[in-house]
């Protein structure tokens, strides 16, 4: 297995629905030494996914943070409401393909994760591939840049 990299801050988040896969994840993270920083939820008590998705998502564009990840029923919700967020590309992966190329062609800086459609040991993998990837540059830059200049966020 490819060695992960641990230089990364990560930002994890999750409503009453991502809950439990939330403490899976960090427990991943933590058992491979990164540094996580948990902006809750901290139980399966019904909570709204904005409340949480906004404070992570200004995490990362404030640089508190390198990179987030967002789960909760879907990961849709989390997904629309970090992407309300100037600076922010979050990518709602249901695969490792998507993971990996949400880092390579869109620079994603935020995951979101639906904790009833993937299970822990995929969403795993699918962690594993959004925090091995970069960037690719090159053409994918030009589209990014389009993507905030022209919806100003
Ligand atoms: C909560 O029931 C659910 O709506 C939420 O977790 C999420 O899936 C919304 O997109």
């Amino acid at each position: 297995m490819i060695e992960l990299d641990k230089t990364l801050k990560i930002a994890i988040g999750s409503d009453h629905a991502g809950y439990k896969l939330k403490e899976i994840i960090k427990e991943y993270l933590n058992e491979n030494s990164y540094q996580v920083l948990d902006f809750g939820a901290f139980s399966e008590e019904s909570v709204d996914y904005p409340d949480y998705a906004f404070p992570l998502a200004e995490a990362v564009t404030s640089e508190v943070a390198d990179v987030g990840i967002l789960i909760c029923g879907t990961g849709i919700g989390m997904s629309i409401t970090a992407n309300k967020i100037k600076g922010i590309r979050a990518a709602n992966c249901i695969s490792t393909e998507m993971a990996k190329l949400s880092r390579q062609h869109n620079n994603a800086n935020i995951l979101t994760l639906g904790a009833r459609l993937t299970n822990p040991e995929e969403a795993k993998l699918i962690v594993y591939e959004f925090l091995n990837n970069g960037f690719e540059g090159n053409r994918h830059i030009r589209r990014v840049e389009k993507i905030h200049s022209l919806t100003n966020c």
